[in-house]
């Protein structure tokens, strides 16, 4: 990078680098989709936060730096009929999208021995991917007329790339997006981008959901096993700011897996 660029820097380290940019956001009532949403907002960009529950959006929007340019709307991506065609409205409705973060997940602890099922199989694939897809294919939709270098990230988990037990379906549904978003950055270059962001175990709602199995021994042990020790949500929203950023303008198609180590 040449000096005088650098005197002029102005990029996602420089305050209000978003302000003209609008982000579909999914799981932002939540977790890492919610940090996320709130870390773009500080940086200026506007966010239609979805979420199914309405009470959480408006709780999240109270935290927000700039309330009035983050908008809580409720949708349950699982019923993905007819899907793509309400995320093509949005763009109609609110104005073109610079992008999306597609964060929206559901995890299940299921033995292939014992309590998985193809049904709640098919329950994990229908938000992770399939809904998510149709949010994707809805902006990615000529008439929603997205940004050119406008920039996708879809949320994926290093469970896809490092085994555990009881996690089928939830890391067959993470790695349907790591293999998709290839096709899918191939097909939309050079007008956009796309790439996967994997976490390792980040301590988040999702997690205390099923605090039967991720109890305090649990946790201890991973924060022991990784070599960074267990994650947290404001180690997730930086790398996705980057991504969505026209900073990172070469990378597309590209699985980050941001795990302090633990798939190592
Ligand atoms: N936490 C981790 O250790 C970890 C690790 C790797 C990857 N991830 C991935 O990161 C993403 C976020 O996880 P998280 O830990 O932040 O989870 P979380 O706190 O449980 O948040 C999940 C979010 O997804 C939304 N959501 C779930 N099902 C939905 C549906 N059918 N329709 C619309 N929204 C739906 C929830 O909305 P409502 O609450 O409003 O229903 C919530 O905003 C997920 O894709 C997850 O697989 C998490």
């Amino acid at each position: 990078m040449q000096q005088s660029h650098c005197k002029n820097y102005k990029g996602i380290f420089t305050p209000s680098y978003f302000e003209d940019k609008q982000f579909l956001i999914s799981g932002a009532s939540s977790g890492i989709g919610a940090y996320i949403a709130l870390y773009l907002n500080a940086l200026g960009a506007k966010i239609l936060a979805l979420g199914r529950d309405m009470s959480k959006l408006e709780k999240k929007q109270q935290e927000a730096t700039h309330k009035d340019r983050f908008i809580p709307i409720t949708k349950d991506i699982a019923q993905v009929e007819g899907l793509d065609k309400w995320a093509l409205n949005l763009a109609r409705e609110y104005g073109s999208f610079s992008g999306a973060v597609l964060s929206a997940g559901t995890q299940q602890i299921a033995p292939i021995t014992s309590v998985l099922s193809v049904e709640n199989a098919r329950d994990v694939f229908a938000t992770n991917y399939f809904g998510n897809l149709a949010l994707l294919k809805g902006l990615l939709d000529k008439r929603a007329k997205s940004e050119q270098g406008a920039s996708f990230v879809w949320i994926s988990s290093n469970a896809s790339i490092k085994a555990q037990k009881g996690l089928t379906s939830y890391a067959a549904s993470k790695s349907a997006i790591n293999t998709a978003i290839k096709s899918i950055a191939l097909e939309i270059a050079p007008t956009y981008r796309i790439n996967a962001v994997s976490p390792g175990f980040v301590h988040t709602e999702m997690i205390d959901s099923w605090s039967s199995i991720y109890d305090k021994h649990y946790i201890e042990s991973i924060d022991k096993a990784y070599p960074l020790g267990i994650g947290k949500v404001e180690y997730i929203a930086p790398l996705v700011g980057f991504l969505l950023s026209a900073e990172s303008s070469w990378i597309t198609g590209q699985n980050i897996v941001i795990d302090g180590g633990g798939s190592l």
